[in-house]
């Protein structure tokens, strides 16, 4: 186990992560989900510890391990995902890798659906959005970080979703499927700050998660 740093650059400075999907129950054995393996928000709280930060690392159900050395918290819908990100508040910076359901359905059962020949209609209704409400909220850590993932016009549209949800940057990535970036190793990402566009190369993800935990380190300084 690698503890944090006594001497980083982040030493004594509190990061909240989030990473991952989250599971949306429609039953006890259904749910609706998204592609995330949580590989970029596992790297990426790593990558932050290794600089000497605390970590509360907020993850839904990912198919990657979660870094030994931060503290984990599981949850699996968006509202507990919500829920557990205000109370690790206060922190110095959020990066809101997770890829949190849009909506989640509003008429699930507590029972199994049984299959009768009726097909069910699942009403949904959207989830709180978490990165936009710790914008806002007057608990805001100084640096808010948000991802988005694109699959057109990736810089025009994250560009516009960092000024609609109030953070700071936006690492957007091109997610469409020709790219292979949804559960692959590597990730193309485009760094969007107040000063405009970043292409930053096509890199491992564990490098992408240096250079974005050593520009919080800047930012943080
Ligand atoms: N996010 C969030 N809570 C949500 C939805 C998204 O915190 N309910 C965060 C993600 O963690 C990510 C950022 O918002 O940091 C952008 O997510 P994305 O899905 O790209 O944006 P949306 O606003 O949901 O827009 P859309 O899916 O329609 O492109
Ligand atoms: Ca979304």
């Amino acid at each position: 186990i690698r503890a944090a740093l006594t001497d980083g650059p982040l030493t004594g400075r509190h990061v909240i992560v989030t990473s991952g999907p989250t599971h949306e129950p429609i039953d006890p054995v259904r749910y609706i989900a998204n592609r995330s393996s949580g590989a970029q928000g596992a790297a990426i709280a790593a990558a932050l510890r290794d600089l000497g930060a605390r970590v509360s690392f907020v993850t839904g159900p990912a198919s990657v391990p979660a870094p030994q050395g931060v503290d984990v918290i599981a949850v699996e819908t968006a509202q507990q995902m919500r829920d557990a990100v205000a109370a690790a508040l206060p922190a110095d910076a959020a990066v809101m890798a997770a890829a949190v359901a849009d909506w989640r359905v509003l008429n699930g059962s507590d029972q199994k659906i049984k299959k009768t020949g009726d097909m069910p209609t699942l009403q949904m209704a959207e989830n709180p959005d978490i990165l936009a409400w710790i914008s806002r909220d007057a608990r805001r850590p100084r640096l808010v970080v948000g991802f988005a993932a694109e699959t057109q016009d990736v810089t025009a549209h994250a560009t516009a979703k960092r000024l609609r949800k109030g953070c700071d940057w936006i690492v957007a990535n091109d997610v469409s499927p020709a790219t292979g970036i949804m559960g692959g190793s590597h990730n193309t990402v485009t760094l969007i700050t107040e000063a405009g566009a970043e292409d930053w190369p096509r890199m491992d993800k564990h490098a992408v998660a240096a250079r974005l935990a050593a520009r919080v380190a800047e930012a943080l300084a």
